[in-house]
């Protein structure tokens, strides 16, 4: 029986070929319309060229503006891209255009392979008739599409970049799997592509070219890749997958001699955009899975799965077996619940009466307030470097790990990651102290403010002179005299003293003054834990290290280098300029606003506001929100949420729901280097936090659509660095998505923003969404009882500390303690909240906690509780025996 891997090509790729002939455009073009397309095919392929929405004059999912460039040929032999002679032309019948491929298939002398390309309901359809000719059968071990859409960000200025290109992902779901296509600026229709006939979604497999070289540079940090979409994948499984655990289960398909296999994908236009996109996959006749709130389930959490098909379920498999329970509710509606020991991915696949199956991907996590501790835990123990002898000066710190080999990364000509500084050595430091703000334990507390005061102030950050407050690229580098500098790592280009030395990227000033602002936090809600400085001298440090940080120079000109970009994780500013306000420092304030207003004006000023150290990025969006947020500057705002949901996704997949598009960032701060898809970087922890906010600043009291959709995108992206802490503590900077790896990068890098964006931004939102009927629907919180007037909630987030009561569009906040229950009373418009003193046994146990109750809109809720005093602009709670109750209401 002879083995075929079959790549079918839809869109000629572009970076293989040589010149306009082989990509065989020089006899032009054919055009068709659907109701909902205009579409360009190229005359000699047949295959497609241009894409574009039938209302549209301008805006082409397809790479059409690109086509004709050149690279050099170096696609595998075995498809359909391979060669580039005419396809013969086939009978029409009711298809558009018909193609037999026998030409362009040499290798695959055994199949007769016939493409047509067809209007089906007003979208686009691309089918692929193959017929086994030989006389025995054939194995089909791999067969797929690759996927080409204009996602070549190469020699685009910013602003044609949103204009014209596209960002994919994908639902990888088998008959229920899809790939969504978004305009980048997150506006307009898009692209929602679904399996047709036997097509089914089982694997995305990345594409790789040998030639990455000019004019595009396919793989770069401004092209991402190409991938296929694969029906079968048996044949990758048995040899270069080996060593992994495939998304879906891998299998092949047998023909039989003249036996005819059907696969095709369907193009549907979602005109209503993001929101609109798993309504045309149920039009495209594929079911959908909602699960509420996410994919990413702490081990005390229930989930809500809504299945919405128009087949019967006949049954759902759970692997591995027993990881959950699955209880029917209604209709289509079942509550999920985790099994005792279950732990990591977990895969349901649900068979359905018309013989489909679809599958869905959970990721089962400790509860989350114990992830938050073992990874306090690890990062002051095992990470926790102490040898003073460090000629760096780096003892004692945090620093980066490498848990492939379970040691310190403590060289690296990635200087930075051995140095304390960026995203990727600065990460675990960042992350140890945060986890203070929202969980202080003693011992931890400790620790940190010894690497704060011998370590972070001094030697990170300049402690004296004209340059106090400016904080140092890295503090490893390459050229100190005698040091063992490894001598199997090519050191050529790595920074030298002065240039490590440098302080003059506004980025690594986030993460200290956030170390300092979360000591502060500790410091104020457990002034016995903090011993070497006190509460004041911590808030100082966060307010000069920002101030320095974004000192001006004249108008619109920054002294420090990258001021005047949206800044990964200075949502935590907002926290320091708010305390800086509940503590009474108003001429602090005053300084704090003037420096953050002009930032905002200057982004209120541009096209495209979003700019970083890379060409595209999604990193500025959130410093962006903020602060055109902060001083009402409403039209960048919206841009700035259009512009996050263009590059992050909700759908059944605990590794893309939520996760916004990174893929350079493992050249800089990981251990596998590579431009890769990265699953779970800090994207989605810190873009969740402008939508989180968003939907509370926008929505209305009962959610519209879009405000639904934009919490389960965010609530996913805050879950998302849940899923980086491994059963130890132990949290990786990301997770590699190719279907060769699927695992997380063996350093902690960069992770540290994420779980700023988790500790900021995590809670319990009990919302009510428009779905049939009005419905509450929770995040983060498991329902004890649920009756017409009150609901008892108890939180399961990972900070238990912040409740949002979308009916009053109200956020109840601590600073201490932590949230136990929460019965919402709508007939009084009261709410009940039970606090206790620890979220862990590890927690330190808080006396009191201050409350904080903002209202999103003139609603006027306050804490009602008689008899408690004001305490930094909100109410103290003292707590007896370890716990307290008060109420919120009018
Ligand atoms: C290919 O076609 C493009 C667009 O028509 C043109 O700009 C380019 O010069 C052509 N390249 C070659 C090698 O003919
Ligand atoms: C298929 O079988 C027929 C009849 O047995 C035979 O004549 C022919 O040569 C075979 N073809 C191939 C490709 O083996
Ligand atoms: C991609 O192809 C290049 C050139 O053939 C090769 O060096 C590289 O290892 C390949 N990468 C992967 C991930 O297969
Ligand atoms: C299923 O989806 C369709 C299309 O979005 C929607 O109209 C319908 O209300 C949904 N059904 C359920 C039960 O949610
Ligand atoms: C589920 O149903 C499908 C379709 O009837 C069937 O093939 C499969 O064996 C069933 N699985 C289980 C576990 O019952
Ligand atoms: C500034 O601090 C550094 C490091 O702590 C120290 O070596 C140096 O002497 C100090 N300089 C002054 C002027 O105090
Ligand atoms: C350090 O590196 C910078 C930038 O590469 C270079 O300009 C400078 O000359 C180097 N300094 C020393 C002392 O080698
Ligand atoms: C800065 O802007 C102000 C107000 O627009 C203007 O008066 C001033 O001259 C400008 N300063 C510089 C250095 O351009
Ligand atoms: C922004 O608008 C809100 C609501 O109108 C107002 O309360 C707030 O003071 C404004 N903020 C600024 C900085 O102007």
């Amino acid at each position: 029986m002879r083995l075929y891997l079959v790549s079918l090509l839809l869109v000629r790729s572009l970076v293989f070929c040589q010149s306009n002939d082989t990509l065989g455009l020089s006899n032009g073009y054919s055009t068709y319309t659907t109701t909902n397309w205009n579409i360009k095919l190229v005359k000699d392929s047949q295959t497609l060229a241009s894409l574009k929405p039938s209302g549209s004059n301008t805006f082409d999912f397809s790479p059409f503006d690109v086509l004709g460039n050149q690279g050099s040929n170096s696609w595998t032999d075995g498809n359909t891209a391979s060669n580039r002679a005419p396809v013969r032309r086939g009978s029409n019948g009711s298809a558009l255009a018909t193609s037999d491929l026998g030409p362009t298939l040499p290798g695959l002398a055994d199949l007769d392979i016939i493409r047509q390309w067809i209007d089906i309901d007003g979208d686009l359809g691309l089918l692929y008739t193959i017929t086994n000719t030989a006389n025995g059968t054939v194995e089909l071990g791999s067969l797929g599409f690759p996927i080409e859409f204009n996602n070549i960000f190469t020699g685009r200025p910013a602003a044609d970049v949103e204009a014209n290109c596209s960002l994919q992902d994908p639902y990888i779901g088998l008959d229920a799997g899809y790939i969504q296509v978004t305009p980048v600026d997150g506006t307009g229709s898009a692209l929602v592509v679904t399996p047709l006939k036997e097509s089914k979604f089982e694997a995305w497999r990345f594409l790789n070219e040998t030639y990455k070289g000019p004019p595009l540079y396919y793989q770069s940090q401004t092209y991402e890749a190409n991938y296929e979409f694969q029906v079968y994948t048996k044949a990758y499984a048995e040899n270069e997958w080996k060593n992994v655990t495939p998304w879906n289960e891998p299998t092949s398909r047998m023909l039989r001699s003249k036996e005819t296999l059907t696969v095709g994908l369907r193009f549907s236009l979602a005109a209503g955009g993001v929101t609109d996109i798993a309504a045309t996959a149920i039009r495209a006749g594929i079911p959908q899975a909602q699960s509420v709130p996410g994919y990413i389930v702490p081990s005390d959490a229930e989930t809500t799965l809504t299945l919405n098909t128009t087949s019967r379920v006949l049954n759902i498999t759970i692997t591995p077996a027993n990881a959950l329970a699955i209880t029917p509710i209604s209709n289509g509606v079942y509550t999920i619940t985790p099994a005792s020991n279950a732990y990591g991915r977990t895969r349901l696949t649900i068979a359905y009466s018309d013989g489909h199956q679809q599958t869905i991907h959970y990721n089962i996590v400790k509860s989350a307030p114990t992830v938050l501790s073992d990874l306090g835990h690890f990062l002051t123990t095992t990470q926790y470097y102490t040898n003073t002898s460090d000629p760096f000066h780096r003892a004692p710190s945090v620093l980066s790990w490498d848990r492939s080999v379970n040691n310190f990364v403590l060289q690296d000509n990635r200087v930075w990651i051995a140095g304390l500084s960026d995203e990727a050595g600065a990460g675990s430091f960042l992350a140890a102290t945060m986890k203070q703000s929202v969980q202080a334990n003693a011992d931890e507390i400790a620790r940190l403010e010894t690497f704060i005061h011998h370590t972070m102030w001094g030697v990170v950050q300049v402690s004296n002179g004209t340059d106090q407050y400016a904080v140092r690229k890295s503090v490893f580098y390459y050229g100190m005299p005698g040091y063992p500098y490894d001598p199997n790592i090519e050191w050529t280009g790595a920074w030298n003293k002065t240039e490590a030395y440098s302080t003059s990227r506004a980025y690594d000033y986030v993460h200290v003054s956030a170390a300092y602002w979360a000591l502060y936090r500790a410091a104020r809600a457990f002034p016995d834990l903090v011993k070497l400085a006190d509460w004041q001298w911590y808030l100082n440090q966060a307010y000069q290290t920002v101030m320095y940080a974004t000192q001006m120079t004249g108008n619109d000109t920054w002294f420090v280098g990258y001021a005047d970009d949206g800044l990964m994780g200075e949502t935590v500013w907002g926290e320091i300029l708010k305390d800086l306000g509940r503590e009474g420092m108003d001429d602090k304030v005053t300084q704090f606003e003037a420096r953050m207003k002009a930032r905002a004006k200057h982004w209120n000023s541009l096209a495209v506001p979003f700019g970083s150290e890379m060409a595209w990025d999604s990193t500025g969006q959130e410093g962006v929100y903020y602060w055109c947020n902060y001083f009402n500057l409403t039209a960048t705002v919206t841009k700035t949420i259009n512009s996050i949901l263009g590059y992050m996704p909700t759908v059944a997949h605990w590794g893309w729901n939520g996760n916004a598009r990174r893929y350079w960032d493992f050249l800089y701060g990981g251990k596998i280097e590579r431009i890769e898809r990265q699953i779970h970087h800090y994207g989605s922890g810190l873009n969740a936090l402008p939508l989180l906010e968003h939907v509370r600043n926008n929505s209305s009291s009962i959610l519209s659509d879009m405000d639904a959709y934009m919490l389960r995108v965010g609530y996913g992206g805050n879950s998302g660095p849940l899923s980086n802490v491994d059963s130890d503590g132990f949290a990786s900077a990301a997770f590699h998505s190719w279907p060769d790896t699927l695992k997380w990068d063996p350093y902690s890098g960069d992770y540290g923003p994420n779980f700023v964006g988790l500790s900021l931004g995590a809670g319990c939102f009990i919302v009510q969404e428009q779905s049939g009927n009005v419905q509450t629907m929770v995040y983060g919180g498991n329902v004890k009882t649920r009756s017409n007037a009150t609901l008892l909630v108890e939180p399961r987030d990972a900070v238990r500390r912040r409740v949002y009561i979308g009916a009053w569009r109200v956020q109840v906040e601590l600073d201490a303690g932590a949230i136990q229950q929460i019965q919402v009373d709508t007939s009084s418009q009261t709410a009940t909240i039970t606090i206790v003193d620890a979220v862990t046994a590890q927690a330190a146990k808080a006396k009191q906690a201050v409350v904080w109750v903002d209202n999103y809109q003139a609603g006027g809720f306050k804490v009602t509780t008689s008899g408690l005093q004001a305490s930094r602009k909100g109410i103290l709670v003292l707590l007896v025996n370890g716990t307290a109750n008060f109420q919120v209401g009018k």
